[in-house]
């Protein structure tokens, strides 16, 4: 079109100036262009993005792979309602364990005999100089012979620590300490948090390398 004009203006023996009038008018005609798109603007696009950025670490960190009986949003114990059941750590404890645990060791904690270790009346469970070991085996997992209550054992126990978090594990500890008869004191998160961090990334434990532990 602009070109048709030119053409025409120039045959026509057209001033410089007239032309320079023409093109002034239809550049004035011409509609107004506006900038990036009008129907999404960059402030939604901003905010959208920022809600799939949170959105996304808050999945990561709290959904535990959906599995039905780890995932809570509350990472703390819920709210008592007054007179209502009390909710102890050893009640969440057995959660984790029968979702985890019960398995090998059984809902008796009796384990089987010559496959599985007892944890009911278990040394390792119990004894004051095995508290760090427990745990340790819980994140880490266990490999090779063991003696348990006086029977021998020699197979392999999964790590848990990277699927429990430190709570989960004082949690479960607490419960298996408490049950069938188990009489010890509680395992508090800030324990399993600080023999986590002490222990760093490793592969399974032996029994020999649990009592060359610190
Ligand atoms: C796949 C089977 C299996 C599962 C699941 C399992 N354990 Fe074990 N656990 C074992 C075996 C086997 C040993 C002994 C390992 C060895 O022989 O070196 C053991 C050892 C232990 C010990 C030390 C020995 C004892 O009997 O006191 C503790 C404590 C323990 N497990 C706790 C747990 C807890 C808590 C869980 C759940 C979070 C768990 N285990 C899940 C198989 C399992």
């Amino acid at each position: 079109m602009r070109s048709d004009h030119h053409s025409h203006l120039e045959q026509s023996g057209a001033s410089d100036e007239s032309i320079q009038q023409v093109h002034t008018r239809l550049q004035a005609q011409k509609p107004e262009k506006k900038e990036g798109n009008p129907r999404f603007p960059l402030v939604l696009l901003g905010i959208t993005c920022a809600a799939i950025f949170f959105g996304s670490i808050y999945l990561a960190h709290y959904s535990s792979r959906f599995d039905p009986l780890i995932y809570n949003e509350n990472q703390k114990p819920v709210k008592q309602a007054a007179g209502g059941p009390v909710i102890t750590p050893a009640m969440l404890g057995k959660r984790v364990f029968t979702a985890n645990c019960v398995t090998c060791h059984q809902a008796t904690g009796q384990g089987q005999p010559g496959v599985y270790p007892p944890l009911a009346g278990s040394e390792w469970v119990l004894e004051p100089q095995h508290e760090k070991h427990m745990i340790a085996i819980v994140l880490h997992g266990l490999n090779g012979p063991i003696t348990v209550k006086g029977n021998s054992f020699n197979s392999a126990m999964t790590p848990f620590g990277g699927i429990l978090r430190d709570e989960q594990i004082a949690n479960v500890l607490t419960y298996i300490r408490s049950e069938w008869g188990n009489n010890a004191p509680p395992i508090t998160p800030e324990q399993v948090a600080a023999v986590r961090a002490e222990l760093g990334a490793r592969g399974p434990f032996t029994v020999q390398e649990l009592s060359n532990l610190k």
